[in-house]
């Protein structure tokens, strides 16, 4: 190694700079960029750059006392976040409105929720949740999960917000106020841009895109989705997916097995 810096510090002052064999001229960015071969040096220089893609965007309108969205939540969307978490894979993105409408009123809106006035109460809370969190996920989903699987999410709300570190008395005074309002409204105009529209709750987007065939990957195998849309070097916990190289190393030996009875 230092020999091949004693040569490059040997010819730089020259204009044979780039006189080196090829086979060396990855070995550090300052021989890559004297060479003019830096961009195609990238994958070795930096291979975690190399591999990085941006995480798949998973988009969930949803309500919080629809059974559709409950299941949604504590069975596919919390378990699957708790395994890829740490990879930088998914990134998500509620937005807790769903069927609900609105209404002018005064200089703020009236909403009609589809199960009931508690859920337009839910649905704020959790809007300020997220607004407060600053829309981190890390800190918002385990309350959201708190939520969804108590029998009574609503009620369950001050304690799931406060057993998570975060601040009841905050979050509250927005959800009882003309902010928790702003905020609904501001998921309402999210929601009523979606294209196609939603028609059903919880409607799922990936990257931006909602088809019925995404919708129902999504409610069927989350982490499969996600792990097939990723561009990126695959982590560990995309392996044991549907069509994850465990799946597929299980599906080699048992038509293994079948070749050899066969044979046999
Ligand atoms: C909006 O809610 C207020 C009470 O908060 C009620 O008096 C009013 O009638 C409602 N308006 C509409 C359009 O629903
Ligand atoms: C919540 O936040 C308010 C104002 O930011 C603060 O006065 C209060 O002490 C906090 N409560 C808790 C339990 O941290
Ligand atoms: C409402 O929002 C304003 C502006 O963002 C902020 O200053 C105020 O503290 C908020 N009030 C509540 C009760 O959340
Ligand atoms: C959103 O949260 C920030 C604090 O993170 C707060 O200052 C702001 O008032 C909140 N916005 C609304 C509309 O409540």
């Amino acid at each position: 190694m230092e020999i091949k810096y004693l040569i490059l510090f040997f010819f730089c002052g020259s204009a044979l700079c780039c006189d080196i064999a090829p086979a060396y001229w990855c070995d550090t960015e300052a021989i890559a960029s004297q060479c003019g071969v830096l961009p195609a040096c990238s994958d070795r220089l930096y291979p975690s750059y190399a591999t990085e893609a941006d995480p798949v965007v998973v988009g969930v309108y949803f309500e919080c006392l629809c059974p559709d969205s409950i299941r949604f939540i504590t069975n596919m969307l919390f378990p699957t976040w708790v395994k890829l978490r740490t990879t930088g894979v998914m990134k998500i993105m509620m937005v807790p409105y769903g069927k609900a409408t609105m209404n002018r009123h005064g200089s703020g809106y009236n909403f009609t929720c589809q199960h009931g006035p508690q859920e337009c109460e839910g649905n704020i809370i959790e809007n300020c949740l997220l607004n407060e969190t600053n829309y981190d996920e890390a800190k918002y989903l385990p309350v959201i999960q708190c939520m969804e699987r108590s029998p009574q999410p609503v009620a369950a709300a001050e304690q799931c917000i406060t057993r998570s570190g975060l601040n009841w008395t905050n979050i509250n005074a927005c959800a009882s106020s003309v902010n928790g309002t702003m905020l609904m409204h501001k998921a309402g105009l999210a929601t009523a841009a979606l294209n196609p529209s939603l028609t059903w709750v919880p409607w799922i987007t990936i990257n931006g895109i909602h088809t019925d065939h995404i919708q129902s990957s999504a409610i069927t195998d989350l982490l499969t989705l996600v792990c097939e849309t990723y561009k990126g070097e695959k982590p560990r916990s995309c392996q044991h997916t549907k069509h994850g190289i465990g799946a597929y190393a299980r599906r080699q030996r048992f038509s293994n097995k079948l070749y050899f009875r066969s044979r046999g």
